[in-house]
């Protein structure tokens, strides 16, 4: 039998015989009858097929991101990986998770047709996310920092999103929700999603491609794994599979100055803050944020901005390659567990992420000016870097 179909405000709602809402219960039938309401909408289901078939073909049409050898002396029987995560479309780590954030809201029913989507960011998501949103056809409003850099905005804009910024950046979760509710829009909130949206078993997630590119490599299985905190995703995804994979590896956070994971991990402080911006574009936050798994990582480090800003230019020497400071942040720490590793007479690998390119930043890390402005001096880590690199001592 055909169920009975009542269209009501517009939608096609489906009023099954026996329904309470019906003309009443049919003769013969249960005194009690069951409520069924319908709220297929078959224009929005075809809408939503067509949106994850764009974004699961965007994905089969992209290549993985390369793994490259920061280059060390061969005696040191240490090899250092750089997962390099600028050379996605987007130009960061954050393709991945506004993919996966695209398929999680799309998934949920939460991102609609016509009604924008909102994320509070310090720019990278952003950027990547305005991408997947002019991909699927929505409107797209990034709340940001005023700090954030002009490069970003003009990526933001390039997609078809809209800035919107905060002078505050502690304010920019409430603004984004705001703006949502007043909108009829949807918050993505990556802070709180992140850690849950990413798939942290496998399908080709960050780490599982790192282990897959070191299949052949001497130390197949790297001694660490060091990542930079923003949401805290990129670390939990990391950590989780390691774990979930019974790898020895071991997980280190490096987190910038102005930034509370660090304060908040060493002393299991879920309320810990920090009154202040990082200045390390993409990573340190003011709060503990949700995706950030404390529990999951072995090790942190707080890495002085001026080291961070040392070693992304320690990296153009070495690579020949611009990157953010996020990347600096990585690295610095990486650094300093090889330098460990050498003192203490071991072999094996370590990996780190370069998280997004340089050229969005020339006017920050690769700025003197900015430095001078910041009052930044990153000669004595300069000198850290090009010491231990000259003789594998770490002089701190
Ligand atoms: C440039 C950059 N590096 C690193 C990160 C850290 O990644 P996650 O958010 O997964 O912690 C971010 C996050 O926004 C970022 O933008």
């Amino acid at each position: 039998m055909s169920p009975e179909v009542i269209v009501r405000s517009g939608v096609n709602s489906t009023v099954r015989p026996g329904a309470a809402d019906a003309t009443g219960p049919v003769p013969g039938g249960p005194a009690t009858p069951t409520l069924d309401v319908d709220r297929t909408d078959t224009g929005y289901r075809s809408w939503l097929k067509e949106a994850v078939r764009k974004v699961q073909a965007d994905a089969n049409r992209s290549a993985d991101t390369h793994l490259l050898l920061f280059p060390l002396p061969e005696r040191w029987g240490i090899d250092l990986y750089l997962k390099d995560e600028s050379t996605h479309p987007t130009g960061s780590l954050k393709h991945r998770l506004a993919r996966s954030l695209f398929l999680y809201g799309l998934c949920n029913g939460w991102i609609r047709p016509d009604r924008p989507v909102i994320e509070a960011s310090s720019g990278s998501t952003a950027v990547s996310e305005a991408y997947f949103a002019n991909l699927v056809g929505v409107p797209f409003i990034a709340v940001m920092p005023r700090t954030t850099s002009a490069e970003k905005c003009r990526l933001i804009e390039f997609h078809g999103g809209q800035c919107h910024f905060v002078d505050d950046p502690r304010t920019m979760y409430q603004e984004a929700a705001a703006l949502a509710e007043r909108s009829g829009g949807h918050y993505m909130d990556q802070f709180t999603y992140a850690e849950r949206a990413t798939d942290w078993r496998g399908n080709n997630n960050i780490a599982e491609s790192v282990y897959s590119q070191l299949r052949l490599e001497r130390h197949p299985e790297p001694a660490w794994i060091v990542a930079t905190a923003g949401t805290g995703g990129t670390s939990a995804t990391i950590a989780r599979y390691v774990h979930y994979m019974q790898y020895d590896t071991r997980v280190c956070v490096a987190d910038p100055e102005n930034s509370c994971f660090f304060e908040g991990w060493r002393d299991h402080d879920a309320d810990a803050s920090s009154d202040r911006g990082s200045r390390i574009e993409g990573i340190g936050r003011p709060r503990m944020e949700p995706s950030f798994v404390p529990g999951a990582i072995d090790r942190m480090m707080k890495v002085p901005d001026a080291a961070s800003v040392a070693a992304v230019r320690a990296l153009e020497r070495a690579i020949g390659r611009k990157a953010g400071g996020s990347t600096g942040t990585g690295l610095w720490s990486a650094l300093k567990i090889v330098a460990e590793m050498v003192a203490e007479g071991r072999t094996g690998s370590v990996v780190t992420l370069i998280c997004d390119p340089g050229d969005r930043y020339l006017d920050k890390y690769y700025s003197d000016a900015w430095l001078e402005d910041q009052g930044l001096d990153m000669a004595p880590y300069a000198e850290t870097l090009a010491s231990f690199l000259a003789t594998g001592r770490w002089p701190e």
